[in-house]
């Protein structure tokens, strides 16, 4: 059974983000996917990059969309992400420099640790916070 899939938790009704985070997950998935087929190392190697690209822009964007509507707790939100980001960065390049044929299961734990502590609850505080109508952009 797949061990990363959408869930109704990780919706934030921020729409920018969510449509965001649904890329995330979908390359999530396909990386998983790929990698249980068997698929050719350097398949995995050309989603497990666009995972990383994808996400190191949509931190760019969800800082830019935190600091829009004046989000306090911005600060602390950012040296997540970039803890996350260095983890990410660790677990491919022990994959790009190993020569496992597949991806290894911690990877799938970190990226589910991910979306369950980081999108649902650490993402989701600022979504509290633009509906409780407290950001400038409330939706
Ligand atoms: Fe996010
Ligand atoms: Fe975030």
């Amino acid at each position: 059974m797949a061990l990363i899939e959408w869930s109704p938790r990780l919706q934030l009704d921020v729409p920018d983000m969510d449509r965001d985070h649904h890329r995330i997950v979908d390359l999530m998935v396909q990386l998983e996917r790929q990698s249980t087929a068997g698929e050719p190392r350097a398949r995995l190697d050309t989603t497990f990059r666009a995972l990383g690209e994808t996400t190191r822009t949509h931190f760019a964007d969800e800082e830019r969309f935190m600091q829009s509507i004046a989000y306090p707790e911005f600060a602390a939100h950012k040296v997540i992400h970039t803890t996350l980001l260095e983890k990410f960065a660790t677990h491919y390049e022990a994959f790009r420099t190993g020569s496992a044929a597949k991806v290894d299961s911690a990877v799938f734990e970190f990226l589910t640790f991910w979306l369950r502590s980081h999108i649902s609850g650490i993402d989701r505080r600022y979504a509290d916070h633009v509906h409780n109508g407290r950001g400038a952009h409330a939706k």
